[in-house]
């Protein structure tokens, strides 16, 4: 047996494979030109985009760790305006899905932002951050209060007919019940994890590592917990789940398929090596075909 179906279906979008990079790991996609055919990815899922551009957080922003890196970019980014004109055409080209990672302060600003990339072509799917604090409800971020979640996300699903994935934080006591609501509130898939809340001090100095003090921990170090996450989730939503954390080759990523994702995001990999995706998606049909398993879907959740 030498042909596999790598396929796999997130609500209507269809992916050749289920390799996808993740946002803000992978820029806009271009800088990343040079080392992969970006063609032969499942998706791309280039930096989150905000309403307004965003400066972002003092810098040191990025730190490694046993392990991992801990990172407070701080969401920078030149908006969706600047977006549509100078980035969006890069990707007419290729023949990937493009999925927009977007975020806001404010509920307003979600709806807002969701209509504008409802009406340009050339977009898949959306996938939403809800890691983000609401500045009308004293700073609670969003994707730690299940009510709060299933509001915006029912906003949203108003907003637009994209594809609509939410991607839920990892920073919260009960990520089934999480994902439950944001199921509930209309989403078509869900993408876990984002990056756990973390610190590093300098002992020398006396500070902390990063400019903001506290950043995201992501990375190797997070993967038994993410696997663990996605599992539960599996547990509880019908939708389809695209997991990710800490997955560095083939092996981490069969992991999450097995957990019970049907696609997967390759993240703080991509930092390390620029072809992770690719040389994960080559491990992926290997894995099949030494297991004469004809289709990947048939190992989502296969597990126990
Ligand atoms: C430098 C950096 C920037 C990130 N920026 C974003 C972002 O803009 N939006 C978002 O939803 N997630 C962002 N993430 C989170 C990743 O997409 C991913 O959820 C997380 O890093 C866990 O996966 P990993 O362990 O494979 O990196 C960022 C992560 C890193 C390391």
């Amino acid at each position: 047996m030498r042909r596999c179906d790598l396929t796999v279906r997130i609500g209507e979008m269809i992916l050749k494979n289920p390799v996808i990079v993740s946002s803000g790991t992978f820029g806009f996609g271009e800088e990343f030109e040079d080392f992969l055919d970006l063609d032969h990815l499942g998706a791309i899922i280039p930096k989150g985009i905000s309403l307004r551009p965003m400066q972002g957080n003092p810098p040191p922003r990025i730190f490694e760790t046993e392990g991992g890196i801990l990172n407070s970019i701080g969401l920078q980014n030149p908006g969706v305006k600047e977006f549509i004109k100078y980035k969006l055409p890069y990707y007419r080209n290729l023949k990937t899905h493009l999925i927009i990672n977007f975020f806001g302060n404010t509920q307003k600003e979600y709806v807002e932002l969701a209509r504008i990339l409802d009406n340009i072509g050339g977009i898949s799917g959306l996938e939403m951050n809800i890691s983000c604090p609401n500045i009308k409800r004293c700073g609670i971020v969003f994707g730690s209060d299940p009510r709060m979640a299933h509001r915006l996300v029912r906003a949203v699903r108003k907003a637009t007919r994209l594809i609509l994935i939410v991607k839920l934080s990892p920073n919260v006591t009960d990520i089934a019940s999480m994902a439950k609501s944001v199921e509930e509130g209309g989403a078509d898939a869900v993408s876990l994890v984002n990056t756990f809340r973390a610190m590093a001090v300098n002992i020398h100095s006396r500070k902390p590592e990063l400019g903001n003090v506290i950043g995201g921990l992501s990375g190797p170090a997070i993967k038994p917990i993410a696997l663990r996450m996605v599992w539960e989730v599996n547990q509880v939503v019908k939708i389809p789940i695209i997991g990710m954390g800490g997955i560095t080759n083939a092996g981490d990523a069969i992991e999450f398929i097995l957990a019970g994702a049907s696609a997967i995001q390759i993240g703080t990999a991509n930092l390390i090596n620029p072809r992770a995706g690719i040389e994960i998606l080559a491990g992926l049909k290997r894995y099949l075909i030494l297991n004469k398993i004809t289709e990947i879907q048939k190992l989502v959740g296969a597990f126990g």
